[in-house]
């Protein structure tokens, strides 16, 4: 029996408060151990209290010790049991703490996902585990905060679009202090999956389609979730799924195989990872795909190779869901056996939910097929991210109240930011007061689907609709709201009260796009327009010749030629979370100019898929396909303002560049009539390479520059070798000498390259 006479008292105090502030106001004495005194109001602080009751603070209890020695010393501690139950990681359900007593009290798990929303079960749980097992040794709560925890924000495609690190960053700090104050430890984010093909349902939950700004947006989420020290109770451990190579699912299917060979893996998937691993990431999440025949789960070449010999790894990588059973449905494990040998053998720390560790490990461990060693490396690293988060030192979560004002007001500026303006004929925006709107469209007043995927637990009354954003900027305006139709089925029976409004409006502002539901995990599409009988409905209102202002709700990039080609105004808003429609109406009110750009091409047809800005060069250039649009719709990095910006040339400080820095500089000028945000983007093309053909031009770095009508500004950007390099095959970095160009541009498909040299 490890539980004592004050820890009872303690629990029956926790379990009365709901584990809150009271409990510590009632802290008792600890028989033989000295007074149980919490180290802050609300925190039981277990480092002061001997679980397995031998009187000494051991050293792994201890928090005064080094990480590592405490690692050290309760390993020495563990049976082969408690190894293993530290590599598996259950979902957390209604019945757990009945159906996981004992499991937990044998020390036999190590996680839990699923932690929301119930603080409550959580510290239950974490009771069971920390008080009736022999070493007490705390379970971390995992859980998929992906675009806020309780406030949700725009979809991380959208976030990206504001081409900001530092919103990434605070973004993710707001939904890191919702997830602590609710119990969870641990967060599925940021998925750092380059994604080319909007079919995939799962390019809304990523950066975007360019490798380089991937990672500055990977960083800044590390940190954002992070914030500097782990064990800061406001923070939670950060998550870089899903390693590696998903989003280039083959046809855009979830899931899919991939197949990308080592210099594309080098330079377009694994740099965004290698980033936030860089900023200090504890966690990565094997991914279900297999990668060239391999599954990513059980892939030692990404998994040991690359992340842990070469990037110097360490902390612990989880397997997505049941992504280890599933290596026998990959074809690549003969059974369950096999399959802990193959992603143990690979690097796959912890099990998520299925239980081929759990099952198979202990024979395996027996017969030598699997050496004790191995389990040990993965319980170490799983026990140092425990150790650093502080889990052993303070356990429970703590009743917490994030300030939700503040959270709102972001995600509002979010919404906002995230919105790029696709067209924007004879100044249609921003909308002035005053006149007749007629709002259109199955998002006019909205809630759910203007979540997006994996909103966490946001709530639909949350949401403020575009409807309500509106009639808020515009005060003097009447506002005809009519839904036309429904976002999927083929009803057009609503379709005569929206021309009806449209007629009696100066303006038309649509409100069109996807339902939550068709982005994110498992929602791959084969058509990028409009669902249902939208199209149908954009076509009806057109027709009455009133101006459109379409606003777009997404999670991918849509192909929608016609609207972009018909409409007066298009602006892209994605799913934009609960404060979307304040955000929107701030844009085309004009409240707040519009500064995101696009993180994807935007594609003219699905036929164009997969299509990416930094593709190859070929030695026969691709000249049309005979039946449809050639060029995409928008470029990357394209996102139009309510002023307009004019380029000068790109220049060079020196043709040659050996080992100092080159400058590149271009002169923009605000040359309309509003104030605006311009993002000037700096992209790169190497000539030639023999390490591998390099893309037609990279991003190599970008900047905001706001400018007031008339207004000039240099932008300058400093180039070294080393900004000149790419990885090779085999891991390095080398910049080849030779012939480089360069070219500031507000686009990936402006403006004039001009060259040097890269001297040996
Ligand atoms: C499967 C998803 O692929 C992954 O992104 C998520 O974190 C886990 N499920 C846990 O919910």
């Amino acid at each position: 029996m490890k539980k004592t006479a004050a820890g009872m008292v303690l629990l029956v105090a926790l379990a009365a408060t709901g584990f809150g502030q009271g409990a510590d106001q009632q802290a008792p004495a600890l028989a033989g151990g000295g007074a149980l005194q919490p180290q802050r109001p609300g925190i039981y602080h277990r480092g002061w209290i001997d679980l397995d009751k031998n009187g000494v603070k051991d050293v792994y209890e201890d928090p005064a010790q080094p990480i590592d020695a405490r690692v050290d010393d309760l390993l020495r501690r563990m049976t082969p049991a408690e190894r293993i139950g530290q590599l598996w990681q259950r979902k957390m359900g209604a019945d757990s703490v009945a159906q996981d007593a004992a499991l937990l009290a044998a020390g036999g798990l190590g996680s839990y996902l699923g932690a929301a929303p119930d603080a409550g079960r959580r510290n239950q749980l974490q009771r069971a585990a920390v008080e009736d097992s022999r070493l007490g040794i705390p379970l971390i709560f995992g859980f998929d905060t992906i675009h806020g925890f309780r406030t949700i924000f725009p979809i991380p495609l959208a976030l990206s679009c504001a081409w900001d690190p530092a919103l990434v960053e605070r973004v993710d700090a707001a939904a890191a202090a919702e997830s602590a104050a609710a119990g969870v430890d641990w967060v599925f984010a940021p998925m750092v999956d380059i994604a080319r093909d909007p079919r995939w349902g799962r390019i809304a939950e990523g950066f975007g389609e360019d490798p380089w700004l991937g990672g500055q947006m990977a960083a800044a989420a590390v940190r954002g979730f992070q914030g500097g020290n782990l064990a800061d109770p406001g923070h939670v451990v950060a998550c870089l799924k899903h390693f590696v190579g998903y989003g280039a699912a083959e046809g855009g299917r979830d899931y899919n195989s991939t197949e990308i060979g080592r210099f594309t893996l080098r330079n377009v998937y694994l740099p965004p990872f290698q980033a936030g691993v860089a900023a200090g990431a504890g966690t990565l999440m094997s991914a279900f795909n297999s990668l060239d025949s391999v599954p990513a789960s059980a892939n030692r070449f990404t998994l040991t190779d690359v992340l842990r010999g070469q990037w110097h790894f360490s902390g612990f990588v989880v397997s997505d869901w049941a992504a280890v059973e599933e290596l026998v449905d990959h074809g690549y494990a003969a059974d369950k056996a096999q399959a802990a040998v193959m992603a143990l053998g690979a690097g796959v720390d912890m099990e998520m939910v299925s239980d081929c560790y759990r099952s198979g490990l202990p024979a395996l461990l027996a017969s030598g097929r699997v050496q004790d060693s191995a389990v040990d490396a993965a319980v170490r690293r799983i026990l140092r991210v425990k150790f650093a988060k502080g889990l052993f030192d303070e356990p429970y979560s703590r009743p917490v109240t994030p300030a939700a004002a503040a959270a709102a007001a972001l995600a509002r500026e979010a919404a906002a930011r995230a919105c790029v303006l696709l067209k924007n004929d004879g100044a249609s925006l921003p909308l002035r007061d005053g006149g007749t709107v007629a709002l259109i469209g199955p998002l006019a007043a909205d809630r759910h689907d203007l979540l997006g995927c994996w909103f966490g637990l946001g709530r639909d009354e949350d949401v403020v609709t575009l409807r309500d954003g509106l009639a808020a900027e515009l005060p003097g305006t009447k506002l005809l709201v009519a839904r036309g139709c429904g976002l999927t089925d083929s009803d057009t029976t609503g379709f005569a009260e929206a021309v009806a409004a449209a007629r009696q409006a100066d303006a038309v502002v649509l409100a069109v796009g996807e339902p939550a539901a068709w982005s994110g995990e498992h929602n791959s599409r084969s058509d990028l327009g409009l669902p249902g009988v939208q199209q149908a409905l954009f076509d009806a209102v057109a027709a009455t010749g009133r101006p459109i202002v379409a606003v777009l709700f997404a999670g991918r990039p849509l192909a929608v030629p016609s609207v972009l080609a018909r409409a007066a105004a298009v602006l892209m808003a994605w799913h934009p979370g609960m404060e979307g429609g304040p955000g929107i109406a701030d844009v085309l009110t004009g409240k707040t100019d519009p500064s995101g750009r696009l993180t994807t091409t935007l594609p003219a047809s699905v036929g164009q898929l997969p299509v990416y800005y930094d593709h190859l060069a070929t030695g026969r250039p691709f000249i049309e396909y005979k039946d449809g649009p050639t060029a995409p719709s928008r470029p990357f990095g394209f996102g139009l303002t309510y002023t307009r910006f004019a380029y000068g040339p790109t220049r060079l400080s020196a043709e040659r560049l050996q080992s100092g820095a080159i400058t590149v500089t271009a002169t923009i000028a605000n040359v309309g009539a509003r104030a605006g945000t311009e993002v000037a983007q700096l992209y790169l093309h190497a000539a030639a390479c023999s390490f591998g053909a390099r893309p037609i031009r990279e991003l190599k770095g970008f900047q905001r520059v706001t400018l007031q009508p008339g207004e000039t500004r240099e932008v300058v950007f400093t180039l070294t070798a080393r900004d000149l390099g790419c990885w090779t095959p085999g891991g390095q970095w080398q910049a080849e000498p030779g012939r480089y160009e360069s070219v500031i541009a507000p686009d990936a498909a402006s403006g004039r390259m001009t060259g040097f040299t890269l001297e040996p």
